[in-house]
């Protein structure tokens, strides 16, 4: 890994460049904050080890200055330093150390903490690859904007409650949690593979274009699952194989693909289908309009034991306000950018200010095509 070493002091500066070298690591040297922040702009230093102590700009000045400029692409500061004593730490924290290490420093302990910020960069970036990967799966569907995130925070909440409850203690625990929240926005990338005229016709499809359709949960497995055969050890691999085949089986073996009922079905898959649907129910689709909270709890409710497991009801009902929250966060956030996005153009084209308005009856046709908490 390419490390920075920022140091004023030359002797200093060249044990770190040897400990480092005798690890496998590059570490290039600069002799001051400046000196630091001119190397850094070519973005190709992802972890420092700073001096506290430093003439001109301070290691902790040094810190603030690199958190402030570097926003997308976490950069992890170890601080070297004779300081010790809880103050310091806290000032050192304060100013956005990640890390420290005491002069005179021992080389285990150097690589040691190396490691420890390599992993945290790892999943960094780990976790924008998934996030970008799904979402540009996304960008063929007509589903709405913010529904990756939506879907994510719900599962979180879901698992989240299941990992408190004595029946799932050794199966949901913080880090099944986390993977959740990182795979659960995979779980329809495998509708890369269906056909534009499938995937985008904007009436009802057709049994046959239906069965094209639900292959998306096999072409996603597949793909997740070659990657699997290659990275056994990859935990968050396996659940998003696992999610993108079974998110669309339902609790009592009506759904596919292969029609596996109660727990037959992967946790992960259960506690998406859910999440997935009550998304689908309150946000406004090209075939219906958004329906209220109070409505999505009735349709889940009516399915619970027949879609949806009863366990991953009870969670959704112990934490409504909490699904009702997020959905609400995302929809200012959208009307946000819609009104935003409209007074922006409208300026080019006045019309584009009134907003077509459905009649009722019109209304009373759109959400009778949603069919209940049928989703794709
Ligand atoms: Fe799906
Ligand atoms: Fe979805």
């Amino acid at each position: 890994m390419r490390i920075l070493v920022v140091d004023d002091d030359d002797i200093v500066t060249e044990i770190l460049e040897n400990v480092l070298a005798q690890f496998g690591h590059q570490a290039i040297s600069a002799r001051s904050g400046r000196e630091a922040l001119e190397l850094m702009r070519s973005g190709t230093y992802r972890l420092v080890v700073l001096d506290w102590e430093m003439e001109g700009m301070s290691g902790i000045e040094l810190c603030r200055h690199i958190r402030q400029r570097y926003s997308c692409g976490y950069v992890y500061i170890i601080m070297l330093t004779v300081r010790r004593g809880t103050e310091n730490i806290v000032e050192g924290l304060n100013a956005g150390a990640d890390d420290f290490i005491s002069k005179p420093f021992e080389p285990q302990e150097l690589c040691v903490r190396i490691r420890a910020g390599e992993r945290i960069l790892s999943l960094d970036s780990r976790e924008l690859t998934i996030f970008s990967l799904a979402k540009l799966a996304e960008s063929r569907d007509q589903e709405t904007g913010a529904h990756l995130e939506r879907i994510r925070e719900y599962c979180r909440i879901i698992a989240g409650h299941l990992s408190r409850r004595e029946k799932y203690r050794n199966q949901v625990d913080g880090d099944y949690v986390q993977l959740i929240y990182m795979t659960s926005p995979l779980h329809d990338i495998g509708k890369v593979g269906i056909p534009d005229r499938i995937l985008l016709k904007p009436g009802a499809l057709t049994p046959e274009e239906f069965e094209i359709m639900k292959q998306h949960s096999t072409i996603g497995s597949k793909t997740l699952d070659a990657a699997v055969a290659v990275h056994p050890e990859a935990k968050f691999l396996c659940m998003a194989r696992d999610i993108a085949h079974s998110h669309h089986e339902r609790f009592d073996g009506s759904g596919y693909p292969d029609g596996l009922a109660g727990e037959n079905i992967p946790l992960c898959g259960r506690i998406v289908a859910l999440a997935d649907v009550y998304d689908a129910l309150t946000t406004k689709r090209v075939y219906k309009n958004a329906f209220s909270h109070e409505k999505a709890r009735d349709i889940i409710l009516e399915d619970t034991g027949s879609h949806f497991d009863p366990d991953i009801v009870r969670a959704f009902l112990e934490n409504e306000n909490r699904f009702v929250k997020i959905r609400e966060k995302y929809m200012a956030r959208e009307e946000f950018e819609a009104t935003s996005l409209l007074q922006s153009q409208a300026r080019f084209i006045p019309e584009l200010l009134t907003v077509p308005e459905f009649s009722p009856k019109q209304e009373e046709v759109l959400v009778g095509a949603a069919g209940g908490s049928n989703v794709i």
